[in-house]
């Protein structure tokens, strides 16, 4: 049936694409009408920062910027929902066109920008929530912040958020703001995880609600960079990490229709990048920070290899635009079937 649809949505500009399908699936869900698009997904109950998941393959950011479909998305099945990522203050984006799909490496290549309504925008949107499992929410800067200040930007849209969100993701990988992927190395890194971790425990305190917190990171990183990075998520006793954001290497795609455009690539030319990302942060951490695999997955096999890597859950955005809900029930089932296979190779 996503064959079907796919076609005709595939037809249209990909951002009117991605607007009527999520005013589409917020419309179901308010009819109560998703009960009718929902396959039953393997229930297999994971741990993640302290959260239960009913299964382990979450959405991933950017598809619902603002919340406003996340209710729908939720009833699809996710084992959790990521929405955002959002600023303090609403901020347009960058011009149009800024999402471009690369048909034939089923990929995609964004510059979006952090379009978005601003956060209080998507608290009144989170606040009367229908979805009853893990909502994450990935916070930003604006684009006019300097990066000297960004952690400003985080802490505000963390004192927020911190009360609606299940856990809080700080994105400091797309590589369409200018300046934002700096904060990934070493004394920007640090100033902002000091600070990001103060005001988590200042807001834990006084809501009495530890709230765990992930940190989003990019592909394009030497390996020495990525130990860097396990070495501060450890230092600031940061509860997760996301990995990995789009690509800024689009060699893979360059020649092809959209494939020298501007942006991040996601999709199945990331795949195998974002899968020796886990590996290589699976190593540092060793099973003491857990690891969300992130990047090319189309399939259970795609979504099994993050498994195997070293990470604990997977989240999906260009597999799902290509392949539809199916790819959900496909995933969960796959890693369900991987994990009892490492519990019975354990005994
Ligand atoms: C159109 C588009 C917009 C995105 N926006 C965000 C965003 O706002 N915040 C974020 O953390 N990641 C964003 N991402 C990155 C995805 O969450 C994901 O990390 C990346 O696309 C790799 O996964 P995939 O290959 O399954 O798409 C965006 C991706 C796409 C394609």
């Amino acid at each position: 049936m996503y064959s079907t649809l796919r076609k005709a949505l595939f037809a249209l500009d990909p951002e009117r694409a991605h607007h009527l399908s999520l005013d589409a699936i917020g419309a179901a869900e308010r009819l109560g009408m998703m009960s009718l698009i929902k396959r039953p997904i393997a229930h297999d109950p994971v741990e993640l920062m302290g959260l239960t998941l009913p299964n382990p393959v979450g959405l991933a950011a950017g598809l619902d910027k603002n919340a406003q479909a996340f209710n729908g998305l939720g009833a699809l099945g996710f084992g959790f929902v990521e929405v955002g990522t959002v600023t303090p203050r609403p901020q347009p984006g960058n011009p149009l066109p800024r999402l471009f799909r690369v048909e034939e490496a089923d990929a995609i290549i964004n510059r979006m920008g952090f379009n978005n309504l601003g956060v209080d925008y998507l608290i009144q949107r989170v606040k009367h929530r229908r979805y009853k499992g893990v909502l994450g929410i990935n916070v930003g800067k604006n684009f006019d912040t300097p990066v000297e200040k960004a952690a400003d930007d985080y802490c505000l849209c963390m004192e927020k958020v911190y009360r609606y969100a299940d856990y809080i993701t700080a994105n400091v990988s797309s590589p369409n703001t200018k300046g934002l992927r700096d904060l990934q190395f070493g004394d920007s890194l640090n100033r902002l995880l000091g600070n990001i971790k103060d005001k988590q425990m200042e807001l834990a305190q006084k809501s009495d609600r530890y709230v765990p917190v992930a940190v989003k990171i990019a592909p394009d990183m030497e390996s020495d960079a990525v130990a860097q990075i396990a070495e501060a998520l450890f230092e600031y006793s940061i509860d997760g990490v996301i990995a990995t954001n789009t690509t800024i290497d689009k060699s893979s795609v360059s020649g092809l229709p959209h494939g020298n455009e501007e942006g991040g690539l996601s999709g199945k030319p990331l795949q195998e990048r974002s899968t020796q990302v886990v590996a290589q942060l699976s190593k540092a951490l060793d099973k003491q920070i857990p690891i969300i695999g992130v990047g090319g997955i189309f399939d259970g096999d795609s979504a099994v290899d993050k498994i195997r890597a070293g990470a604990t859950a997977v989240q999906v955005y260009t597999g799902f635009i290509y392949r539809g809900p199916e790819l959900i029930r496909e995933a969960a089932e796959s890693i369900a079937l991987e994990r009892r296979r490492m519990e019975s190779n354990k005994k």
